[in-house]
């Protein structure tokens, strides 16, 4: 296969006319690639809320268009307009707590309709899809530039474990800690990548080796419990990871297990990598005790992806679908504006003032 037809797919688009949001339903994956549109607000919260559309920037991208999509249903000028609109993106921000991106596209959108209020209502709509298209553009350009900065982490012919998913279906194009493998796969070289499943949800083996395996990486699976002796065996020189929120610290909040996989990558002494765009970062964050994770349904522990519950009735399950690795395990975070080094309080403070 082609691999541009695996980097270059979208997976969050407007519908024609801008009225609904149109994106691969990722929960039916690798099974079935169907694209849905979701035309409502109850919609768009449902598919964030149940990872049909998933991946930290993917949900800040389909909020952006969403909220384009659902200020047309608005019958209301000026600062009723802006009420209406700032409701619906509280609602859809409800939906997921985690990931900062969904937050930062929705404050972004909320700020252009605040200007635009005064507009008449085509102009308004149209800046709307303005803002919604940039904040897909410029995840674009960030992923392609993470993937420079994470290559150069790269020789042909390395190992490298990732867990969930971070490629083209968790953004728009390339991914974060995928885009250096697929960037490279480009231009010749090669890679053996271990994927670990992720459970509960099987990020990994469901959307990761798909996306490789469709890209003609050489990609094998693994359980979550077997990170350790793939590092042990010496087949792994780097881990890439992506990211969901990154403190002002340099804590990351990842997938659930990433903070496993970093501490073993520090027994075995292996760099591990978090790669992300600044959208990613929360400087308004001090550290990751004040990332609040998601808690979600204990059936996704006992009964999901079984095709009988293997957890006795009424057993207690605890469920988050985060945790967050200590900016001590992290070698390098990876941005689109260059790899940065610890102390990251210090790295994350430069890169934000030059950005101002
Ligand atoms: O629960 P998910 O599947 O949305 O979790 C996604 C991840 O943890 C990704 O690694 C992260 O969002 C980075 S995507 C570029």
């Amino acid at each position: 296969m082609d691999i541009r037809s695996v980097t270059h797919v979208k997976n969050v688009y407007p519908s024609a006319g801008g009225a609904a949001v149109t994106i691969i339903d990722q929960t039916l994956l690798p099974n079935e690639v169907k694209y849905i549109e979701l035309a409502s607000a109850e919609a768009l919260y449902e598919a964030i809320k149940l990872l049909r559309v998933r991946g930290a920037p993917a949900i800040g991208i389909c909020a952006g268009f969403g909220m384009a999509a659902l200020a047309r249903g608005i019958d209301a000028d000026g600062e009723d307009f802006v009420r209406e609109f700032e409701r619906l993106a509280d609602y859809l921000n409800s939906s997921r707590p985690t990931a900062v991106n969904l937050s930062w596209a929705l404050k972004r959108m909320c700020s252009v309709a605040r200007a635009v209020s005064a507009l008449p209502r085509a102009e308004r709509i149209a800046a709307l899809d303005r803002e919604a298209q940039a904040i897909q553009d410029e995840d674009i350009d960030m992923c392609r530039r993470i993937s420079e900065y994470g290559l150069s982490l790269l020789h042909d012919g390395a190992g490298v474990l990732t867990h969930c998913n971070a490629g083209p279906l968790a953004t728009s194009r390339y991914g974060t800690a995928l885009g250096p493998l697929f960037l490279g796969r480009e231009r010749g070289m090669n890679f053996h990548v271990f994927s670990d499943e992720t459970r509960p949800l099987l990020q990994g083996a469901r959307l990761t080796s798909y996306e490789l395996h469709a890209a003609g990486i050489d990609i094998t699976l693994i359980c979550d419990n077997m990170a350790s002796i793939v590092m042990k065996n010496g087949w792994i020189d780097a881990c890439l990871v992506g990211c969901d929120r990154i403190a002002a610290n340099g804590d990351a909040a990842n997938k659930i297990g990433t903070s496993g996989v970093a501490i073993l990558a520090k027994h075995y002494g292996i760099p591990f990598y978090v790669l992300g765009p600044t959208s990613t970062i929360d400087m308004d964050c001090p550290s990751g005790d004040d990332i609040e994770i998601e808690l979600r349904d204990p059936e996704e522990i006992a009964e999901k992806f079984y095709s009988k519950r293997m957890a006795p009735e009424g057993v207690k399950c605890y469920n988050p679908a985060f945790d967050v690795t200590d900016h001590s395990l992290i070698t390098g975070i990876v941005t689109e504006h260059g790899i940065l080094r610890p102390p990251f309080d210090v790295s994350l403070r430069g890169l934000f003032n030059q950005k101002r």
